[in-house]
């Protein structure tokens, strides 16, 4: 968490001593995220029914539960790509601001990883990193491009640098859309089952950058079904069905002595298919 690079980042603060909530955003101690009643419908159908969740900075987080439930919504209204109907919904702190230019400044704190890497297909795997940091954050092309091969170097792949994403496996161009989003040097990394679309043999080399960002004090929220992943590399589980938090708690516990008959049928599915 304490990087050098995310003091520097945090530093330039004068910008937060001016706005008037950053007595709220100084609170160091606070999650990092807090939902609180949540709710959220798409017509009649309610998406997310009154949902509480704290998200503890440094912590990684997995959201499972079946197909529907609401975990990709849960996801995209974190980062503001949808709002809310009621309820509150905190950053930092904060509530999300859905005007243009307080969403953009969250977006860019907040790296997302899907289960399509969404990489361009006509740049390099180099230019694909760097084009956050050069177009959003002004960051020199320079300094952006040393970073880029340092993140290449952290996720494995330093000698795809120049190539296009059609010429690497789906692992490789996931490990890449990692290495972007984290060039944004986001304070909180969202995924959204990004092993999804792997084939088996790929599934792992991607888990372990995740887990390795998970033990470097990430603070990361991942969908996944991956339940070795959850077990080996977070905090905490989380299980939603039909739009409520069912249950909560250590990996082990949901795991062996889960409370619930939906989180327990579920185990049993998610362990025996
Ligand atoms: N943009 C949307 N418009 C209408 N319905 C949506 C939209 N996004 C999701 N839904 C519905 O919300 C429910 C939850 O979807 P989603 O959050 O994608 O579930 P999950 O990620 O757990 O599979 C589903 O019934 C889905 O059809
Ligand atoms: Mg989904």
């Amino acid at each position: 968490m304490n990087s050098p690079d995310e003091a520097n980042d945090r530093a330039p603060g004068g910008a937060a001593a001016a706005d008037p909530e950053a007595e709220q955003s100084a609170d160091a101690a606070g999650p990092m995220v807090e939902l609180r009643k949540v709710r959220k419908s798409f017509g009649d159908n309610v998406v997310l029914d009154d949902v509480d969740l704290e998200i503890a900075r440094g912590s990684a987080v997995v959201i499972a539960g079946p197909s529907g439930s609401g975990k990709s919504t849960m996801l995209r209204c974190i980062n503001g790509l949808e709002s809310i109907d009621s309820g509150e919904l905190r950053f930092e702190g904060r509530p999300i601001d859905y005007s243009g230019k307080a969403l953009s400044r969250l977006r860019a704190e907040i790296g997302m990883v899907f289960q399509q890497f969404n990489l361009f297909p006509h740049m390099t795997v180099r230019d694909n990193i760097v084009l956050g940091p050069l177009k959003g954050k002004g960051v020199p092309r320079e300094e952006a491009t040393r970073r880029a091969r340092q993140l290449l170097e952290r996720v494995g792949i330093p000698e795809k640098e120049n190539e296009f994403p059609a010429d690497l496996s789906g692992g490789q161009q996931q490990r890449v859309a990692i290495a972007r989003a984290l060039a944004m040097e986001p304070k909180l990394m969202l995924f959204d089952e990004p092993t999804s679309a792997l084939d088996p043999e790929m599934i792992r080399e991607v888990l372990d950058v995740m887990r390795d960002l998970a033990r470097g004090g990430m603070t990361m929220v991942v969908v996944t079904h991956e339940m070795g992943f959850a077990q080996e590399a977070c905090d905490q589980i989380v299980f939603i069905d039909d739009g409520e938090i069912v249950e909560q708690g250590r990996p082990a516990d949901f795991f062996h002595a889960a409370k619930s008959t939906r989180a327990r049928e579920f185990v049993d599915k998610i362990i025996h298919h």
